[in-house]
């Protein structure tokens, strides 16, 4: 199967986590932020473009939403969360263009409590958002297929889930039209303001690997 992307990973200190993954497509890196992104994450976030269609971040004041970044910069043990900055490498230093990861990393429906260190019974649910100068040029469908498989191949999470208001044309675009996914229609809307829902497990990832 071709290689998608470089990974150097040490999270041998979770304070300071070290990942970057580097596409092999695209002029694209993603990395767990540090501290000198915290200005980017923020412009990011603070784009009225970037945030519209998310329910839970729209609402957050500037203290909230830096909260939230500063929160991007560290891990926790187990892992609950792993978000990375995009960044442009045509640039030198490169520039950031938009925010991508799993937001949320937790136990699959229906697991034990025994289950809950175990990562291989875990969900993730990844995002993606890139700033509007930067779109369509396929950043964030190659930043979401790099999170999806280091999700399920390196993090070994059991499913990662995509979720999306069906109003989000841009999101629905890029699932089905460069994934070729159907999403599921949830039955209640979610905090984020979600109604639909791709569910992403190995076998699944592995056919459309395999179609590409
Ligand atoms: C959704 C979003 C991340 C797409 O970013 P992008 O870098 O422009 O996406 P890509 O260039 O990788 O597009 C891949 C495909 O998605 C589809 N797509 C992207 N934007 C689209 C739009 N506005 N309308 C319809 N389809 C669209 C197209 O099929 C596109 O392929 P093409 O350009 O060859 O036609 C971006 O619009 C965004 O940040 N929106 C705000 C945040 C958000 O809604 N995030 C999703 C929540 S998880």
């Amino acid at each position: 199967m071709a290689t998608i992307y470089t990974n150097q990973t040490n999270l041998c200190d979770l304070g300071h986590p070290v990942v970057d993954l580097r596409s092999v497509n695209k002029p694209l890196k993603l990395r767990v932020p540090q501290d000198e992104d915290l200005p980017a994450l923020l412009d990011i976030l603070s784009n009225t473009e970037n945030i519209k269609t998310d329910l839970s971040v729209a609402a957050l004041n500037a203290q909230e939403r830096e909260g939230i970044c500063r929160r991007w910069l560290t891990l926790n043990n187990p892992l609950d969360h792993m978000n990375f900055i995009m960044i442009d490498t045509r640039e030198s230093p490169g520039k950031p263009i938009g925010i991508t990861g799993l937001g949320w990393i937790g136990p699959m429906e229906n697991s034990s409590q025994e289950d809950f260190d175990d990562v291989s019974m875990r969900a993730g649910a990844a995002g993606v958002m890139v700033n509007p100068e930067a779109r369509r040029k396929g950043f964030a469908a190659e930043a979401l297929k790099i999170v999806i498989d280091y999700g399920l191949k390196e993090l070994n999470l059991a499913e990662i889930r995509v979720g999306t208001p069906s109003s989000n044309m841009a999101m629905r675009g890029l699932m089905e039209g460069k994934f070729e996914m159907e999403p599921e229609e949830c039955r209640q809307v979610d905090r984020f303001g979600n109604d639909l829902m791709w569910r992403i497990n190995k076998e699944r990832w592995s056919l459309f690997l395999g179609h590409e």
